[in-house]
């Protein structure tokens, strides 16, 4: 399909009048390249300004950390108290660099709740003191949070917003997917308050609109403010389709500008499709054509006839017709891509521009090993050790493209896995951040 007639190529205006060039977007990824202090470094804008030129018209950062003592993992960016005349400079320039190839870029904010790891923090804040069921000692069991925790979450949420916007993004994604802090507070399993922080869904969606209200407020009207929500945790007695749906009418009447559909946790790692990885089961709903490849479009597609702001729908995309066909025929008003962009970093040109009518499945080959080695083996550690290891991999490139160098199509799972883990612990031990 031409550039001129592919419904993907059309420009996408948001309720606050901002204009997204075309409806690719980079969904975000965590970078792990931030410097000893938690700012953005040369790796980073690096990273970023190869990406500016991916054709995506939107951007969406990695997480970025609002608490130094909840990373997602070591090496995130953190914005956790008013930001230095050092950090201001170096979250300009790698908005600067973003920005340059003409595409809009948001900051995704975020805490990582209980899904901290235990050699960032043992006993991290959570909604409730439940901790994660995996095997292995990944995670420590959390702490329930006090109303001052909570209260100064959301400020802080807040004051990253802030600097964001100051720094030229041109809007921020709030992080309430995939289990982190507001994604626990939404899940009745991992929230199990009798405040008014949990119990009801109105309890439970107090956190993420009480920070909604506060980005909005430092913010002011015309910045984009964006959140990621799960369509579904898909656990038993877990945060629902209907919940989600709910709470997406919330932030819809609260003024939201885009909500980008996702899924899952750590426990049920839903958002990737990965071998080993059941998808989510979509039976209930009507079934669409990009379905096949796009896990959670029908449940957007459902969602869109109770809400009228743009939808963005992320997981599993990777050929035109289904992105068009999604865009065109289900009204979705933005499509995200993720793991293709870590190995082709222009691939979404490449799309609009016709060259390349289907992405690299490389997910489907990432494993450390055949048979019991693989993610499809009987023991819960080593499928575990696959997830992380193809992840990881995925952080391997990011390295790379930070250094100015090619993609290692070559570089093997478990030697990314032992690469990562010593680039981690290399990073906590020289963690300083700013008084
Ligand atoms: C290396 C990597 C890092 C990721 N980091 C984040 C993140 O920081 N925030 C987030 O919301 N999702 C994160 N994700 C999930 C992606 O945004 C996306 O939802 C997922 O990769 C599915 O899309 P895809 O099939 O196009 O890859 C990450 C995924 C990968 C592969």
């Amino acid at each position: 399909m031409s550039a001129e007639t592919s419904p993907l190529s059309l420009p996408l205006e948001l309720p606050n009048g901002s204009v997204l060039p075309n409806r690719l977007a980079k969904a975000a990824m965590t970078e792990g390249l931030a410097d000893s202090r938690g700012y953005p470094s040369a790796e980073l804008e690096r990273l970023y300004a190869r990406w500016g030129k991916s054709g995506c018209g939107l951007l969406i950062t990695g997480n970025v950390l609002v608490d130094r003592h909840h990373l997602e993992r070591p090496g995130n960016v953190v914005i956790d108290r008013e930001p230095d005349a050092d950090m201001r400079a170096a979250l300009q320039r790698w908005a600067t660099a973003a920005k340059a190839g003409g595409a809009k870029t948001w900051m995704q904010i975020s805490h990582a709740g209980r899904q901290t790891a235990a050699i960032v923090n043992p006993q991290p804040l959570a909604p409730s003191a439940i901790a994660l069921a995996l095997p292995g000692k990944q995670f420590g069991t959390p702490v329930a949070m006090t109303e001052a925790d909570i209260a100064a979450t959301i400020e802080r949420f807040a004051m990253a917003a802030e600097a964001a916007k100051a720094a030229g993004f041109d809007g921020v994604q709030i992080h309430a997917a995939h289990g982190y802090l507001l994604s626990a507070f939404l899940n009745p399993r991992a929230n199990q308050r009798n405040d008014r922080w949990g119990g009801s869904l109105e309890n439970r969606a107090r956190m993420l609109l009480e920070v909604l209200k506060a980005v909005r407020a430092r913010t002011g009207a015309g910045f984009t403010v964006a959140v990621k929500l799960n369509s579904a945790d898909f656990q038993k007695g877990g945060f629902s389709f209907a919940d989600s749906t709910q709470v997406a009418e919330w932030l819809t009447a609260a003024g939201i500008d885009l909500i980008e559909i996702s899924g899952g946790n750590y426990e049920q790692p839903r958002m990737m499709d990965m071998e080993g990885v059941e998808k989510p089961d979509t039976s209930a709903l009507q079934a669409s054509t990009a379905a096949r490849e796009a896990y959670f479009i029908d449940f957007a597609i459902e969602m869109q006839r109770k809400v009228s702001v743009p939808l963005m729908v992320t997981g599993g995309f990777r050929s035109a017709a289904a992105m068009t066909s999604a865009v065109s025929t289900a009204g979705v008003a933005l499509i995200g891509l993720g793991r293709p962009l870590c190995v082709d970093t222009d691939c979404a040109r490449k799309l609009l521009e016709g060259e390349q009518q289907t992405l690299d499945r490389w997910e489907r080959q990432l494993q450390l090993g055949p048979g019991w080695l693989g993610p499809h083996s009987p023991f819960g550690l080593i499928r575990m050790l696959n997830g992380f290891g193809a992840t990881y991999w995925y952080y391997q490139q990011f390295r790379h493209f930070g250094r100015g160098e090619k993609a290692s199509l070559g570089l093997s799972v478990f030697s990314a896995l032992l690469r990562e883990l010593r680039e981690q612990k290399r990073w906590l031990a020289s963690a300083r951040f700013p008084e």
